[in-house]
């Protein structure tokens, strides 16, 4: 357990991106329903996760973390968290396929709801209102009521992360994940997809396989890991208040665990010494992320590590790094190698998606697809230079057809990008180009195994 640690000990530390509340009663009594209500997960599903992830680190399996940049009140519907699950597993299912490696999958779901964000107000035809900070906090409508900060919105925030994880629950071990279904799992707007194709086929030979396997008398009833999964939550711990009151000291182990996810990391801007959300995440039992951008340096990096696993836990922490296209294979060897000398054990995973956002002629904020593949082949190549594991991906993502990264093989052009930009945040991969990326992490997967095999 941490030391000289409490769950609002955060307070006494310089905090970031945490939002003003005019209100300060409304707070308290938000905080303090919250603070009744039953967890969203088990301190046991997070030490799970954790022990998942342990293999990861150790070179044995690969994280799958993706979601929405931020979800949303008005979003909030069944068919949306049934078929961001649903592409989610048909990456795992490429992924798992093509490298013979177990996926650890991940949601962005389930309470994602908070954003840090670059300007704390915005203008428009002269009028200047707070920013938009996710609808835990405060309304995405550009009108004074909408973007005053309401701590009310965390009760609702917690209503819909209760149901968004009963639903994905349900789905991971119902039977909707049964492998038997895979073929079931298209959407039929990928049909227009050259990968579209390809997943058909990868789904065939599972079938085959599975036909194969019956035939020789395995089958669900048998091994019940047929038709389950494993699917965890994640978000980002940015909302302090919210977290803390879902802080529960666990009555196995009497140690502290943020229940409102199985997995929290630390964002970019909030991962700085001395800061109040990492003495925060330092003290809870859960499998920690952190964002690593450019601007981290390898004895920062180091320090924050001591902080937050001094007791070198493999599966506690995942570096989530961030850079960029054309700075990744500059910037993250010298993290690699710190890391690797000091011997902290992580997984190391690729977020491609926020070193990469561009302003598009047309006025919108967008991430080219070809710059989104060229990071993690260069964090591939990193880790392959190293002799490290290339351990993961996060990424942002829907399952609906958006347009709002361009590029991918039914390509998105910038004259497009209004057709259907739909994110409350930031632009997000589409089903079909999140399927096109999977196919080129396995094939990047593969390459490490064949190194590997042939060092061996
Ligand atoms: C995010 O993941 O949505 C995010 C804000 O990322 P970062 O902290 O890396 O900028
Ligand atoms: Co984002």
């Amino acid at each position: 357990m941490a030391k000289n640690w409490t769950p609002d000990g955060w307070k006494a530390f310089e905090a970031k991106h945490l939002p003003k509340y005019e209100d300060l009663a409304a707070l308290e009594a938000a905080e303090k329903t919250l603070s009744t209500y039953p967890p969203l997960v088990f301190a046991g599903e997070a030490r799970a996760l954790q022990a998942e992830l342990a293999e990861v680190c150790h070179g044995r399996g690969f994280l799958l973390q993706g979601g929405d940049c931020a979800e949303s009140f008005a979003e909030f519907h069944p068919n949306n968290i049934r078929d961001t699950f649903r592409v989610l597993l048909q990456m795992a299912i490429v992924l798992t396929f093509a490298s013979k490696q177990p996926v650890v999958k991940v949601g962005r779901m389930a309470g994602q709801f908070a954003k840090p964000r670059s300007a704390p107000t915005e203008t428009q035809g002269g009028m200047e209102l707070p920013s938009y900070f996710g609808d835990i906090i405060n309304g995405i409508d550009f009108d004074p009521a909408q973007r005053t900060n309401d701590p009310e919105r965390m009760i609702r925030a917690y209503s819909q992360a209760a149901a968004t994880l009963n639903l994905l629950r349900a789905f991971a071990g119902g039977g909707y994940a049964n492998l038997r279904q895979v073929h079931q799992w298209t959407l039929d707007f990928m049909g227009r997809s050259p990968w579209a194709e390809k997943f058909k086929d990868v789904a065939d030979r599972i079938g085959e396989a599975l036909d194969f396997m019956e035939a020789c008398g395995i089958d669900a009833k048998s091994v019940p890991q047929l038709q389950a999964t494993s699917f965890y939550t994640s978000h980002e711990a940015l909302l302090l208040p919210y977290e803390q009151a879902l802080t529960r000291q666990d009555s196995l182990t009497g140690d502290w665990y943020d229940t409102s996810a199985h997995m929290l990391w630390i964002g970019d801007r909030t991962r700085f010494e001395g800061s109040a959300h990492v003495e925060y995440l330092r003290g809870v039992g859960n499998p920690i992320g952190m964002k690593c951008g450019p601007s981290l340096e390898p004895d920062a990096l180091l320090k924050m590590l001591d902080t937050l696993n001094p007791g070198r836990v493999p599966g506690r922490m995942t570096l989530i790094s961030r850079f960029g296209h054309d700075k990744v294979e500059a910037g993250l060897p010298r993290l690699v190698r710190a890391v690797q000398r000091e011997g902290h054990p992580v997984v190391w995973s690729c977020d491609p998606m926020h070193g990469n956002v561009i302003k598009a002629e047309s006025g919108y904020k967008t991430r080219p697809f070809d710059r989104i593949l060229a990071e993690v082949k260069g964090f591939f190549a990193v880790h392959r230079a190293e002799g490290t594991h290339a351990g993961g991906i996060h990424i942002e993502m829907t399952w609906q057809d958006v347009t709002e990264c361009t590029g991918g093989a039914v390509a998105i052009t910038d004259e497009r990008l209004a057709d259907r930009y739909h994110t409350h945040c930031d632009p997000r991969l589409n089903a079909a180009q999140s399927l096109e990326l999977s196919f080129l992490l396995a094939e990047m997967l593969n390459l490490e195994a064949e190194q590997r095999r042939a060092a061996a």
